[in-house]
């Protein structure tokens, strides 16, 4: 049992290892000047879904910026998560054209259905939930998206739907 805990420990130790690692390589594509910080934020994003804490770490020594200004700018900008994301983001549109046309019920029976609330993923890691502003498909509103897939003139039963086959996928 002892053993087990202690390989666990191990191998959670090698994944942080190999993650700054490869963060390093990532950062030695860029020069030192803080105007990289978005680029480099993105590219992180990118690759792992999210920023990880040792990334924000390695970012942090490589660039010498404070952790809590990069945490100000990873938090400003809803395109960076802190935490990974499931397969399927369902995000729902709470801008105003969208509000006005019940987003928001649409965000509650999302909430509902996944057991979930708003910033997190389901434990299987198959879902996560998302509120944005504007998504620039004003027309369509009410308007949800799963990843990259936008669903307009949304309805509390065409997100049943669409979440029913999203559901069946792996
Ligand atoms: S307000 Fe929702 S797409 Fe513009």
């Amino acid at each position: 049992m002892r053993e087990n805990m202690s390989e666990e420990k191990k191998c959670s130790n090698c994944m942080e290892q190999k993650l700054r690692q490869e963060v390093r390589e990532i950062l030695e594509q860029y020069t030192t000047s803080k105007d990289n910080l978005i680029q480099i934020l993105n590219e992180i994003q990118e690759k792992y879904g999210y920023i990880p804490k040792e990334a924000q770490l390695e970012i942090s020594d490589y660039l010498k910026i404070p952790m809590a200004e990069i945490y100000g700018v990873i938090t400003f900008y809803s395109r960076f998560t802190l935490k990974p994301k499931g397969k399927y983001n369902v995000s729902v549109c709470l801008g105003t054209a969208c509000f006005v046309k019940g987003s928001q019920a649409i965000l509650d029976r999302l909430k509902s259905r996944l057991n979930i609330q708003e910033g997190e993923t389901t434990k299987d890691g198959k879902f996560s939930i998302d509120a944005t502003r504007c998504v620039g498909a004003c027309g369509l509103a009410p308007v949800f998206t799963v990843n990259d897939e936008v669903y307009g003139k949304a309805t509390v039963k065409k997100l049943d739907e669409v979440l029913d086959e999203y559901m069946k996928k792996d």
